[in-house]
């Protein structure tokens, strides 16, 4: 019987041939459809029954062998997540870049505009240029690794303030990142360190603007509403007033975060630059201990060590 067939139709193109067969051009039902009109009225209405009974099996047939279908599917696609996957490897952002991103970020929202320069550097840019002649005693404020050709490891950032006021001249608000080189190693210090320069020159640039970026550099950097700073005289031999800003970190110790001051006026004449038309400041301070407090890390050396596992656990 057509009912039991509907029944049992095994799959959705079987379940097809039928319904073409039934209800086709040339199908059973439709025959005797046609031939509606011919009826006495109970032939009529059983007619008009059997039509829908018939309709109904279809749809619902339908449905089930869909249904199991997508059953079938599901069972087939079924992943087992109890399997061991193979390891992956995936890359993260090192700290230091990180830290790296954010702080030339913030200081280019200042409108400072970013420079580098060579980390082999002749005597002009590292020492002569600032300020710091041959024979002047803040030579041995940074044990210095020399080269057998006279040139340096460039032992601070400043050297690339020479080079951004050599090429562009003023007035400029600039900012240089990159490592530096010193003879020293322990916790907090490696032979080896991040540093970050910023200069501002114009003809009107005071202490208290350099005081203001400062404070707002550490307030956007740290994501803090206030920050106490500690002004404390010191010497560089290119600055003059020369200045350390001290930090106070967590309300409780204060902490020594950069040197900084007004630009001497040798070194704006070292560059070509009349100081008395043009004054501004320079600050300088290590990148990695920017990046060790923020993120809270205990010992600079793990920064450096490339290890695999503590960059993995180190929260980036
Ligand atoms: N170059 C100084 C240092 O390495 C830091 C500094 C930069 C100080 C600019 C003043 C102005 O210690």
């Amino acid at each position: 019987m057509l009912k039991d067939s509907i029944q049992n139709a095994k799959s959705i193109p079987e379940l097809q041939d039928l319904y073409t067969a039934t209800f086709g051009k040339n199908g059973t039902m439709t025959a005797k459809l046609k031939e509606m009109k011919n009826l006495e009225m109970d032939a009529r209405a059983e007619l008009n029954r059997e039509n829908s009974e018939l309709r109904e099996l279809f749809k619902n047939r339908q449905t089930e062998l869909e249904n199991a279908a997508m059953m079938a599917a599901l069972a087939n696609e079924k992943l087992d997540v109890s399997l061991n996957a193979e390891p992956e490897n995936r890359g993260t952002i090192h700290p230091l870049t990180q830290g790296l991103h954010e702080i030339s970020a913030v200081l280019e929202s200042f409108g400072y505009v970013r420079y580098t320069g060579p980390e082999i550097e002749d005597d002009w840019h590292n020492f002569t240029a600032l300020n710091t002649p041959e024979y002047h005693p803040a030579r041995d404020m940074q044990d210095t690794f020399f080269l057998a050709n006279g040139n340096v490891l460039r032992t601070q950032t400043s050297a690339i303030q020479i080079r951004a006021m050599e090429k562009q001249g003023v007035p400029i608000k600039m900012f240089a990142v990159g490592s530096t080189y010193r003879k020293e190693m322990d916790a907090t210090h490696g032979p080896m360190f991040g540093q970050v320069e910023g200069l501002y020159i114009d003809k009107n640039v005071t202490m208290s603007d350099l005081i203001g970026d400062i404070r707002s550099f550490f307030k956007k950097f740290f994501g803090l509403d206030n920050v106490d700073l500690r002004i404390r005289p010191s010497y560089f031999p290119f600055t003059d007033p020369s200045i350390e800003v001290d930090m106070k970190w967590n309300g409780e110790r204060w902490l020594e975060m950069m040197g900084a001051g007004m630009v001497h006026p040798n070194v704006l004449r070292n560059c070509g630059i009349d100081p008395n038309e043009y004054q501004g400041f320079a600050f300088g301070f290590g990148w990695d201990r920017l990046v060790m407090l923020k993120y809270n890390l205990p010992d600079l050396r793990d920064l450096y060590g490339n290890d695999i596992r503590w960059l993995k656990n180190s929260g980036f």
